[in-house]
This record gives C-alpha cells, sequence and structure tokens, in this order.
C-alpha cells in the first residue's frame, strides 16, 4: 500500500490504472469505512482511499480543530484491509488557492442536516467532486449512514454527467445497536451508554409507522422521547426514500432520519423501512 501526500504523485501513480475506485473519507477509520473497502474492491482493482478533513464543510462553530486526525492507525488499518492507495493531502494541497468556485447542491441540502449546518452540503459535493476529478474512479462508495450525503453524492453525479458508479454501503453498528461514527469517541462514557437511544427511537417510530400510526405523530413522539431523556434533537423525518422529500401518499420506500445532540456531540441515525 502506497500513502500519497500530493496530487501530482498521485495522478503520476493513478496513470498505470485502468480501474480504480474510491473511499473518501475524513478518516479516524472504524469498522463502517473498512467495509466499504471490503464493496469497494470488488468494484476496481485499485482501491483509493482518501483521507481529508474538508474544512469546508465545517460550519464556524463546529468541530473542524478537534476533528480526530489518527493518519498513522488508519493506515494500518488499510493496509491490512487490502487498499492499494491512501491519498492524505494537505489543506495547502488541496486547496492552493482559496475555494471560491463551489458546487451549489440542490435545495434539498438545505433541509434536514442542512437546516442546522448551513452549507455543510456544499462544502461536501465540492471535496467530493475535486477528490472525483482527482482519482477518476469508475466507482465510489458511500455509507448509507450519512443518507443525505449519499442522495446529494448521487445528484452531484447525475446532474454534472460524471462517469461514476456510486455503491451505497449499509451502516455498520456497534453491539448496542450505535451506528459506528468517528464522533462517538467524544462521548465521555455515560454519555455513550445512552447514545443507542437515537438508534431505538427510530426504531420505535417505524413499529409504530407499521401499526398503524400516522407519520407525523411518529415523528413528534420519536422527538419527545429522546427530549425527555435528554437529548437537543435537531429533527425526526420520515421522507421518501428515493427523493428525500416529504412522502407521496402512494410511496412505499420511506426512511426514518434523524439527528440530535447527547452533550455537545451531534449524531445522527437513518432506518428505511417499506410502508404496506
Ligand atoms: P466520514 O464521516 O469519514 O465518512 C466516510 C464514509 O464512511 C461516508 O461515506 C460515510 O457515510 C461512511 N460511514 C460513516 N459511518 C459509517 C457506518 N457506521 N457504516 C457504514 N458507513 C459509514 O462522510 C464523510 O467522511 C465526508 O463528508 C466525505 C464524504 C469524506 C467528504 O469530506
Amino acid at each position: 500500500m502506497q500513502i500519497i501526500h500530493t496530487v501530482a504523485e498521485l495522478r503520476e501513480r493513478l496513470s498505470r490504472e485502468t480501474s480504480i475506485s474510491l473511499v473518501p473519507t475524513m478518516g479516524n477509520l472504524h469498522a463502517g469505512h473498512l467495509h466499504l473497502v471490503e464493496m469497494a474492491k470488488q468494484h476496481g482493482e485499485c482501491v483509493v482511499v482518501s483521507i481529508f478533513v474538508n474544512p469546508l464543510q465545517f460550519g464556524v462553530n463546529e468541530d473542524f480543530a478537534s476533528y480526530p486526525r489518527t493518519l498513522a492507525e488508519d493506515c494500518a488499518k488499510l493496509e491490512a484491509a487490502g487498499a492499494a492507495i491512501v491519498f492524505a493531502p494537505s489543506e495547502k494541497e488541496m486547496y492552493p488557492v482559496a475555494q471560491s468556485m463551489q458546487v451549489t447542491p440542490p435545495p434539498i441540502a438545505s433541509e434536514l442536516c442542512g437546516a442546522s449546518r448551513p452549507g455543510h452540503f456544499g462544502g461536501v459535493a465540492t471535496v467530493v467532486l475535486k477528490l472525483f476529478n482527482l482519482v477518476q474512479p469508475r466507482a465510489a462508495v458511500f455509507g448509507k449512514k450519512d443518507f443525505q450525503q449519499l442522495f446529494i453524492i448521487r445528484e452531484l453525479v447525475r446532474q454534472f454527467n460524471l462517469p461514476i458508479e456510486i455503491i451505497a454501503g449499509e451502516t455498520k453498528r456497534e453491539d448496542d445497536s450505535l451506528a459506528m461514527s468517528s464522533r462517538n469517541g467524544y462521548l465521555a462514557e455515560k454519555l455513550r451508554a445512552q447514545a443507542s437511544q437515537l438508534y431505538h427511537a427510530l426504531q420505535c417510530a417505524v413499529q409504530q409507522m407499521e401499526r398503524g400510526k400516522d407519520i407525523a405523530s411518529a415523528e413528534v413522539e420519536a422527538a419527545a422521547s429522546l427530549t425527555e431523556a435528554g437529548w437537543q434533537v435537531d429533527y425526526v423525518s420520515v421522507r421518501s426514500a428515493n427523493t428525500l422529500l416529504p412522502p407521496e401518499p402512494d410511496e412505499n420506500r420511506l426512511i426514518v432520519l434523524g439527528a440530535a445532540r447527547l452533550g455537545s456531540t451531534r449524531l445522527i441515525d437513518n432506518i428505511e423501512f417499506l410502508r404496506t
């Protein structure tokens, strides 16, 4: 496995490759990320994993400075997982000039997580477009844990005619069902013990809807149960899994998405389900 820090070296190394798959990450890798690497191996002969904490996608009061940076450990995990190349550029390498041209994401980027993180998905789409242009993969793998991100990347590819297949990886969870996340490490022991409540509140909402409860009540009750347990809820929302818009009456592929803060740690999760 090769660790590459510069665009010039990356381009030179990849010029020999014809079947590349890409897994974009911000590092501090866990089993969820490594699952995406496994999937990438099935969609390209040369698996590139990028590790870059992208300043463009963090708001001013967010955790850019404190985001965990663990390159040596990450590289050891990726070597064992069978990645061919780690691309870990510096900020100067990724943004040698101020990135004054950026992707304007679709209106859905201002809803759900975008409502409490203005500019976030524009920053994500911009860095992912740059990574796609640098690596020119035939396929790229993203996790369903960040379902809205996955949706916006699919739109990016579709609307800009990028010749890249987007592969979706299922969410990997801890033993108590908490979705794996680099941000789980921020949780002190007491809060960590509480963190799977987010998943369980969403699961409970799905069960209630399967028993006939209307969507609006299920959303309100799930949010209330989290507030009651001490969370600050950003949203619990049931959407169409196809459009991420509020579901039309005849739509049956639905998803419940939630975002909430435990102390100062913001966690997100979602569950797809079928309306019968
Ligand atoms: P990061 O949070 O490091 O996530 C990298 C990829 O791993 C994303 O596609 C994310 O959805 C996926 N992932 C995270 N947790 C997961 C889990 N528990 N199970 C399965 N997949 C999981 O998402 C980003 O980085 C950035 O926004 C990025 C796309 C790299 C752009 O900067």
